[in-house]
């Protein structure tokens, strides 16, 4: 993020606090770093105009998609954290910005412009799927994939040693996983994943599905 040294420790701090309160939700002591904010864009498909980004938190993400040319107003966020979403809110006033839970995507992006009718290049997850049931990272990728063009791509990090979808899901929704790169240069360090509709699913029409 290109950011003043106090204003990144002011968004560490925002972070942390909320952290304490809720260290589940959260899923990390910290935002994420700028090399892996570099890496996670490094996956958008070539050429990727519209995104949503899930799990906005303080914006690592938001700043490094409008600087690799997403225009703010062909990026939705959605953040459940009320104070997270009021802190995107004042840092990205271009930015639709949602306070909602990622399961809801499909009638957020509906309501906005940015629904199945009007689908996205790439959908970018900070969420921690990791820690998150099978139930709610079904629901969550379900409604990504409504919201993604036939080659889409949902670009994800963990902090685990593995890809952090349950296998059952990935077979469920018909998706591939890939490993992409993975960075030292982060709290903790991170590997990054893109899922994608498998061959026959993605040029399938959405009619005969
Ligand atoms: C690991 S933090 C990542 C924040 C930021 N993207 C980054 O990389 O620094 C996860 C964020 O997802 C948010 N979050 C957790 N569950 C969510 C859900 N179901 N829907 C939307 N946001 C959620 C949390 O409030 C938190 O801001």
């Amino acid at each position: 993020m290109n950011r003043s040294a106090p204003t990144a420790l002011a968004h560490t701090w925002t972070f942390f606090r909320q952290w304490l309160k809720n260290p589940l939700g959260m899923a990390a002591i910290s935002p994420s770093s700028r090399q892996l904010a570099r890496q996670m864009m490094s996956e958008l498909p070539r050429g990727a105009r519209r995104v949503v980004e899930l799990g906005g938190g303080t914006g690592v993400f938001t700043r490094a998609l409008l600087d690799s040319g997403i225009a703010p107003a062909d990026l939705l966020v959605l953040e459940l954290n009320e104070e997270l979403h009021q802190h995107l809110q004042r840092h990205f006033p271009n930015v639709q910005v949602a306070c909602a839970d990622a399961r809801d995507l499909a009638e957020v992006a509906s309501a906005r412009g940015f629904g199945p009718d009007a689908p996205v290049d790439a959908v970018v997850s900070g969420l921690g799927l990791l820690s998150m049931p099978k139930a709610t990272q079904q629901a969550i990728l379900t409604a990504a994939f409504d919201c993604l063009q036939p080659q889409g791509r949902f670009v994800q990090f963990t902090y685990g040693p593995a890809n952090p979808v349950a296998r059952e899901v990935l077979e469920a929704l018909d998706l591939n996983a890939r490993r992409g790169s993975f960075t030292w240069w982060n709290v903790p360090p991170a590997t990054v994943y893109v899922y994608s509709r498998r061959v026959s699913r993605a040029i399938t029409p959405r009619s005969m599905r």
